[in-house]
């Protein structure tokens, strides 16, 4: 676990350079939906999908360069997830990594902008010459990720997010609208990771179920913060999803079981790394820390 907490640090740090480097300042007063991206992007995340796109790259010796500016691009789509995700017409959050959400400090309208943006960008990033030579990974990487993000990934399921606050859902329907709301994003960057690594099918297939499980971990592990979390070391208000009526495996299971739920998925999770050997084992790692964080 050590080895992973540094492994984390490092790749959030060298993420962050990415980050920065790609999001210029503009100039003129359109510079302002820049500033909201950058006031969104360039903080305090655990990066854990970043994380997810250089560990699985490392998996195949895949250059640095290129898997930091993939780990980017996913996190520029989640960031844009997390501004709309808290605009008043979703869930209407005002605080966000420790900070007033984008549209608390901006305005609706320049967070709707940023979110768009962000989205973009995400994909400029991905066809961009910089991020891999051949044009055939860089088209594969990009609908990878924009199906992921879409209508049958992330975006379909915060639609399901918001039909469940009135819509009694049960155990299959709530899985379903987790692993596409935020197991889409999860799986993807460790795709995105095989994609670049020109990983066999065995091993493609194997890192798909590893991420299956640990998308739906990760999203119970977050339930589980709404209900227990300090909002000090969560960095974002808590209690709110009882009160909005959301579907969680810990509205249906209560908090026991839906932990219980998330250990093991999280050690099935790591069974489906074997294959990799020790490489897997910072992956490995990550699927148990992803169930037991703090934050
Ligand atoms: C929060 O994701 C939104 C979910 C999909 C649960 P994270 O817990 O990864 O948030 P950051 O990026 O660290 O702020
Ligand atoms: C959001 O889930 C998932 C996204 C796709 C952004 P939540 O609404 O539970 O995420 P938090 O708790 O606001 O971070
Ligand atoms: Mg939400
Ligand atoms: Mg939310
Ligand atoms: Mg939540």
């Amino acid at each position: 676990m050590k080895e992973l907490k540094k492994a984390l640090a490092d790749n959030a740090k060298a993420v962050n350079g990415v980050l920065d480097d790609i999001l210029m300042m503009g100039v003129g007063p359109e510079a302002r939906v820049v500033e909201a991206m950058r006031y969104t992007s360039l903080n305090s995340g655990k990066r854990i999908r970043p994380f997810l796109v250089t560990a699985s790259a490392n998996l195949f010796n895949v250059d640095e360069a290129a898997a930091l500016r993939v780990a980017a691009a996913v996190e520029f789509v989640h960031c844009y997830s997390l501004i709309h995700d808290d605009l008043p017409a979703m869930d209407d959050d005002d605080l966000r990594r420790g900070k007033p959400t984008c549209h608390i400090k901006f305005d609706e309208a320049t967070a709707i902008l940023a979110g768009d943006a962000l989205l973009t960008k995400a994909f400029e990033v991905l066809a961009d010459e910089n991020t891999h030579g051949n044009s055939s990974v860089r088209v594969e990487l990009i609908s990878a990720l924009a199906k992921a993000s879409g209508a049958a990934g992330m975006v379909g399921g915060q639609m399901l997010d918001l039909f469940a606050e009135d819509h009694p859902l049960q155990m299959p329907e709530i899985t379903r609208l987790q692993r596409m709301k935020t197991g889409s994003l999860i799986a993807v960057s460790c795709e995105m990771g095989a994609i670049l690594g020109r990983a066999s099918e065995k091993a493609l297939h194997a890192l798909h179920a590893y991420a299956h499980d640990v998308g739906l971990a990760f999203q119970i592990a977050d339930d589980l913060l709404d209900v227990e979390g300090d909002e000090k070391e969560v960095g974002k208000k808590t209690g709110k999803d009882a009160a909005a009526g959301k579907a969680t495996f810990v509205s249906l299971l209560g908090v026991e079981r839906a932990r219980e739920q998330a250990e093991i998925l999280a050690k099935q999770a790591s069974a489906h790394l074997e294959i990799f050997e020790d490489k897997g084992s910072l992956l490995s790692d990550l699927a148990l820390y992803v169930v037991n964080r703090n934050t």
